[in-house]
Order: C-alpha cells, then sequence, then structure tokens
C-alpha cells in the first residue's frame, strides 16, 4: 500500500435521507428512500491513510478508540475487501482532521467517510470509479455517498439487494446557481438520538414512515427540475416540505424524536416573516436544534445580519456551493 491523502467537504441534504431499507443487512446501510444534497465550500475533512506498525485513528490532533475508531477501521476493511487484494488489510495510521464550524452541530460523519473511503482506495490502488467509491462511502454513512461531488447531488435508493446501485451521481458543478445556505446556530440540548438509531426507531414505530417513504420520490423529481431552472420559489417550497415531513415522522416515532429546541421555531417564524418582507430564504434541519437556511447569494447579508437579531441565535455563517473532493498520493 501507498500513503494518500483526501479532502471532501460535507453536504446539506435539501430533499432528506431517513430510514433504513427493510431487511436489509445492517453492513450496507441501504437507505429507503433517495435524497438530493448541496455540497458546501469551506466544510471539509481532510484526511491521511498511510502504512504503519499498527492501525490507529487520530481525530483533530487527539488520539480516538472505541466506537468511532471502529467505524473508522471497519471501512477501511471494506475497502481493502472492495479493492479484492489477497491477504489481510496491512496495519494503517489513519488522521483525520475536520474543517467545520466548531459546535455547529454538522455531522462529520458526511465528509470524513468520503476523505476516508477516497484516501483508503488511493492507498490501496483501488480505482473503480467515484460511483463505486461513492457506494463505498455509504456503507460508512448514507450521507458521506453525496460527498463525492461538489455542486448538486443526488443519491438514488437503487433496487439492487447488493446495493452496488445505491450510489450518488452529480447533478450540476458548483457553478450552476449562485446560491447560499445560512447555517443558524442555535442552543444546544441533550442530543435526542443518533441519527441511525432514530431512523431505525421511526421505521419501527412511526406511523408516518411508510407515507414519508411513499411520498419521497415525487419530491426528488420535482426538486431535480426546479433546480435544473433555478427556481428557488419552487425549490424552497420542496425543500421546507421534505425537512417538516422528516420532522413530523420523527416526532411521531415512539418514544418522540424531537431535535428541536424552542430556539429552532424562533428562527423558523423569523425566516417566514422575513419573507413577507421580500426576504426569499427557506429553512431546512437535520438531526440537531440548528437551521439552515438556503437563499441567493444576494439577499444572504441581510437575511444573515436579520438572523442574528432573533433571541437564541449565537451565530449565523455564510456557505456557498463547494468543490469536487481531491486526492493524492
Ligand atoms: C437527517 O448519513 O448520518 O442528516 O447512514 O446512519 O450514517 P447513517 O445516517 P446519516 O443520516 C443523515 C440524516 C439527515 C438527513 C440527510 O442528511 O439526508
Amino acid at each position: 500500500m501507498k500513503s494518500a491523502r483526501a479532502v471532501a467537504h460535507t453536504n446539506i441534504a435539501l430533499v432528506k435521507y431517513w430510514g433504513k431499507r427493510d431487511s436489509s443487512p445492517a453492513d450496507l446501510n441501504l437507505p429507503a428512500v433517495g435524497s438530493l444534497s448541496l455540497t458546501l465550500d469551506r466544510l471539509r475533512s481532510e484526511t491521511t491513510v498511510c502504512p504503519a506498525g499498527h492501525d490507529s485513528f487520530t481525530l483533530n490532533q487527539e488520539p480516538a478508540s472505541g466506537e468511532v475508531a471502529g467505524k473508522v477501521l471497519r471501512q477501511l476493511d471494506r475497502v481493502w475487501q472492495a479493492a479484492g487484494h489477497a491477504g489481510p488489510r496491512p496495519p494503517c495510521e489513519v488522521v483525520s482532521r475536520n474543517f467545520l464550524p466548531t459546535a455547529a452541530g454538522l455531522a462529520s460523519s458526511a465528509s470524513g467517510f468520503a476523505a476516508l473511503t477516497l484516501a483508503a482506495a488511493a492507498a490501496f490502488d483501488h480505482d473503480p470509479g467515484r460511483p463505486a467509491l461513492s457506494a463505498l462511502a455509504r456503507r460508512g454513512s448514507g450521507s458521506a455517498a453525496r460527498s463525492l461531488w461538489g455542486g448538486f447531488v443526488r443519491l438514488e435508493r437503487g433496487v439492487a439487494a447488493d446495493g452496488s446501485d445505491c450510489r450518488a451521481y452529480p447533478l450540476h458543478p458548483q457553478a450552476h446557481w449562485d446560491v447560499r445556505l445560512l447555517i443558524v446556530h442555535t442552543e444546544r440540548g441533550p442530543k435526542a438520538i443518533g441519527s441511525t438509531a432514530g431512523m431505525q426507531r421511526s421505521r419501527d414505530t412511526s406511523p408516518y414512515y411508510g407515507p414519508w417513504v411513499d411520498t419521497s420520490e415525487a419530491d426528488l423529481a420535482a426538486a431535480e427540475a426546479a433546480l435544473a431552472a433555478r427556481d428557488l420559489a419552487v425549490l424552497g417550497d420542496i425543500v421546507e416540505h421534505s425537512c417538516f415531513k422528516m420532522h413530523a415522522c420523527m416526532m411521531a416515532s415512539r418514544p418522540p424524536i424531537v431535535y428541536w429546541r424552542g430556539a429552532t421555531l424562533d428562527v423558523v417564524h423569523a425566516v417566514w416573516r422575513l419573507r413577507a418582507e421580500g426576504l426569499q430564504g427557506y429553512v431546512t434541519s437535520d438531526a440537531g436544534p440548528h437551521v439552515k437556511v438556503l437563499c441567493l447569494s444576494g439577499q444572504a447579508d441581510d437575511l444573515a445580519a436579520r438572523l442574528r437579531d432573533v433571541p437564541g441565535v449565537h451565530a449565523v455563517d455564510l456557505v456557498g456551493p463547494g468543490p469536487d473532493p481531491t486526492v493524492e498520493v
């Protein structure tokens, strides 16, 4: 094996992924629905995989162990296995750094598993092409499959039992549309539940889970058309619908999964009030209390300034569409 380094940017889903395919092996990590995302500029993971005397994982300059390190090493095993090399995987030193806003509650798993998969594939001389690497990244974390490209990306649900067609593909490059995502940091409470366990609980107990899955393809098709036409009002309507439908499904789980805090809803209402005044922002939110607001670049500064005044808001970051990942051997 060689040493390799990869940089991948994180992404935020505009049409959400929530739920795993029924009766599929957990190790394949097959989403029950497709999703559509925006890869973000600046917010990224940088990962190096090198030959070493024994396995180790360093995250943000601290040695990591336990569950986090276990997931990383398992992903190395998958890449080694996919590469079809004879013999056991050689021991590796993995060093990863996340450049994500501190305490933003942005999941690092998307950019993290994308960078890890790309670096490991290059280190193990495995070059099946980005689509196959996207399917491999998905096994580490579903949202990671989307971080194999910059710009606007769709993750296909697929139908194959082995997950080979459950991979992302690029819809439009970074330069397609000069939109911004405002990341509105609100107060944090104790984290409700991790995404993987939350998805399982929703599938097992939420009466809204079936309708959520059944309506997702229509949302994807409509969002894809609005994105191609650069129609913010139409896309924004679908973005909000997908977000609220996912959170309704989460909240109707037993026990309920509620990621929002009071300030989350205050920001949502502020965005809607500002929209009535002509500032076109559309909200989405993930497995946490923060709100992301999609808008055009020309209105981003005004919107950010107004949202910073909402009580409970700690900070607002502005991020545009991000680039493709890079790999160096
Ligand atoms: C709410 O990709 O973190 O952010 O596949 O179990 O690792 P696993 O889940 P993950 O889930 C992301 C859920 C979401 C919506 C989304 O990003 O589409």
